[in-house]
């Protein structure tokens, strides 16, 4: 009863912030997405009868503040499998974890298909998106490979938020280069950040009512390969997202003095240069530039000369979460 899976983080060009059901995890609004090559988790999960309760290790450590969330995952695919069997989960990132650079989605995703082979479910993608959702909002995309809209429902009943692949990412193959600024974690979860700022800031509704218009320039600029459109409306509501951050109570500020001028430098690599790239940042003060490929060496030498930055990634689009053979199986 053991299965190893991978999953890469990503990126949300139109973000999620804010929920509409805190029960279901469900996202106040739509958002769409890149899936990334390089940066990954391995999990693997071993249901073991033995065992009193879920053991987590995260990067080789016991990982106690992870599991409440990791085993509340775990209990709907085994209510669905129809056991009570606890396991044991080993998880890996080669990346800084919780630290705005999308850990908790390639982790929640990588869980559910790991465990849901472990328990031989067979379960669709979009099941086990939102399975992988209750874990992490952001987690439902990177079930799925390359762009992806996860769209939700506002009215009727909406019990479910429905996430597909648009494009794959070999049909338009843009490049992230991330500026790591820190690789402390964040001070303010995003799960606990989106609650506040739905609860004190004045321009949450604004934010919310504005989702949609942002969604279909960003889902038509991706379908017409359309960089300036993607990287105008991109930008935009990464900076209304964090305006609705900031003007919460208390204000939720991310961003350090490298994220800030991370930022100029992108503006003026593409307005003064003409090099293709734009900027998003979640919640945390890393930057992420989003490239062709051809104008990508450019971006990450610029963005290696700002003072704070501590380190350079980059990634191409990838794929889904999925099972690793067992010749794949090493973890680290
Ligand atoms: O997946 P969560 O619940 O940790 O929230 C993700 C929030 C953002 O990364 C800021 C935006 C997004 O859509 O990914």
């Amino acid at each position: 009863m053991a299965g190893t899976a991978q999953a890469q983080p990503n990126i949300a060009l139109i973000k999620y912030w804010g929920k509409r059901d805190t029960a279901l995890n469900l996202p106040a609004t739509g958002s769409l997405s890149v899936t990334l090559d390089s940066l990954w988790t391995r999990t693997r999960v071993e249901f073991d009868a033995l065992l009193k309760c879920d053991e987590l290790r995260l990067n080789d450590m016991p990982a106690p503040a992870a599991l409440a969330r990791v085993s509340a995952c775990l209990d709907s695919l085994r209510a669905l499998a129809g056991v009570e069997t606890r396991a044991r989960i080993e998880s890996y990132n080669n990346f800084p974890t919780a630290a705005g650079l999308a850990s908790s989605a390639s982790g929640f995703a990588a869980l559910v298909v790991a465990a849901s082979a472990a328990l031989d479910l067979r379960l669709n993608r979009r099941i086990l998106s939102s399975l992988a959702r209750r874990g992490s909002g952001s987690a439902a995309r990177s079930l799925f490979g390359g762009y992806v809209l996860l769209t939700t429902h506002r009215s009727g009943s909406g019990l479910d938020a429905t996430p597909r692949s648009l494009l794959p990412g070999k049909d338009w193959p843009l490049e992230m280069v991330i500026a790591v600024t820190s690789r402390s974690a964040k001070p303010v979860s995003s799960r606990a950040g989106m609650e506040i700022s739905r609860r004190t800031s004045p321009f949450y509704n604004e934010w919310v009512a504005n989702s949609d218009a942002d969604l279909a320039i960003a889902q038509a600029a991706v379908l017409a390969h359309d960089f300036a459109a993607l990287a105008a409306v991109s930008e935009h509501n990464c900076l209304k997202m964090h305006a609705v951050m900031m003007s919460s109570r208390p204000a939720l500020m991310y961003w350090n003095a490298a994220t800030l001028e991370c930022m100029h430098r992108i503006r003026d690599l593409r307005e003064r240069d003409g090099v293709r790239t734009f900027f998003t940042i979640d919640a945390g003060p890393q930057v992420k530039a989003v490239c062709v490929s051809e104008d990508a060496e450019r971006v990450a030498k610029a963005l290696a000369d700002v003072p704070g930055v501590a380190t350079i990634l980059r990634s191409r689009l990838g794929e889904g979460a999925r099972l690793l053979r067992e010749s794949e199986r090493e973890v680290a």
